[in-house]
């Protein structure tokens, strides 16, 4: 587990093998030249997860993957296992983000199930929960992810094998944003949260990422508040540049 923050880019469906070969190069460029004050990751589409795991060799950029299966094998066409991403040199994966929830119907007990497995296989699950606009607008948001993180984190899960993502999905792609006050008192609570599942000892030093349209221009004021672990980027982390300066803002 580490007290560094987390800027970690979600590549989603994006990038054939070369695109994302020179990105993660561009990247490694960077942060060579300047090593950043955060843990930076980055998680490309399973088919490019090799390729950028050879191209991020000898820097300091972890691989994740955005899924995994809750099975270590077995007969379900088209899914990949937690054992499959820490055999191509993952650290991490992804689990539960809204276009999972919503896209394939995953529910809290099947990212549990999958958080299980990235643990039993040594990855870090990065667990991703949030309120929809109609939650949020009723005033339903922390109860919410409450549920959601209540739901979805395993028995014995703790810090030092599990990160929480707070992406509202009305932020997700939209350039829409919560205010900087209100992304503190989710991940306040959150923390709060965490605290009575996992217990004081646990949860100490747990990583609570925000996620939704951070750019270059707002991410200073998320990632330099205290309740905030690092972020989750999703757009802005398809071009070198702009990561680049959105992991720059890390205090
Ligand atoms: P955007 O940064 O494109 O809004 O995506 C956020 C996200 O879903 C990251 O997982």
């Amino acid at each position: 587990m580490s007290t560094r923050k987390l800027v970690c880019g979600n590549w989603k469906m994006n990038g054939l093998k070369a695109d994302s070969v020179a990105l993660v190069r561009a990247l490694a460029e960077r942060m060579a030249a300047a090593p950043p004050a955060c843990d930076v990751m980055v998680c490309p589409p399973f088919t490019a997860i090799d390729r950028v795991v050879a191209a991020a060799s000898g820097s300091a950029i972890a691989v994740g993957g955005q899924d995994c299966h809750a099975a270590a094998s077995g007969a379900h066409t088209g899914d990949i296992s937690a054992p499959m991403l820490r055999d191509l040199g993952c650290a991490a994966v992804i689990l539960g983000h809204s276009e999972r929830r919503t896209n394939h119907g995953e529910t809290d007990a099947q990212v549990r199930a999958k958080a299980a497995a990235a643990r039993q296989a040594g990855l870090v699950a990065i667990v991703a929960i949030g309120e929809t606009l109609a939650q949020r607008e009723a005033g339903e948001t922390l109860r919410v992810v409450a549920g959601q993180l209540r739901g979805s984190l395993p028995e014995g899960a703790s810090a030092a094998d599990t990160v929480i993502a707070y992406e509202p999905v009305w932020a997700i792609g939209t350039g829409r944003t919560p205010s900087p006050a209100d992304v503190a008192q989710v991940h306040e609570a959150i923390l709060a949260d965490a605290r009575a599942i996992m217990g004081e000892t646990k949860s100490a030093g747990l990583r609570v990422l925000y996620g939704g349209s951070v750019t270059p221009a707002n991410a200073q004021s998320f990632l330099t508040l205290a309740s905030v672990g690092g972020a989750l980027v999703g757009g802005a982390s398809l071009k070198a540049d702009q990561f680049w300066s959105i992991i720059q803002t890390c205090p």
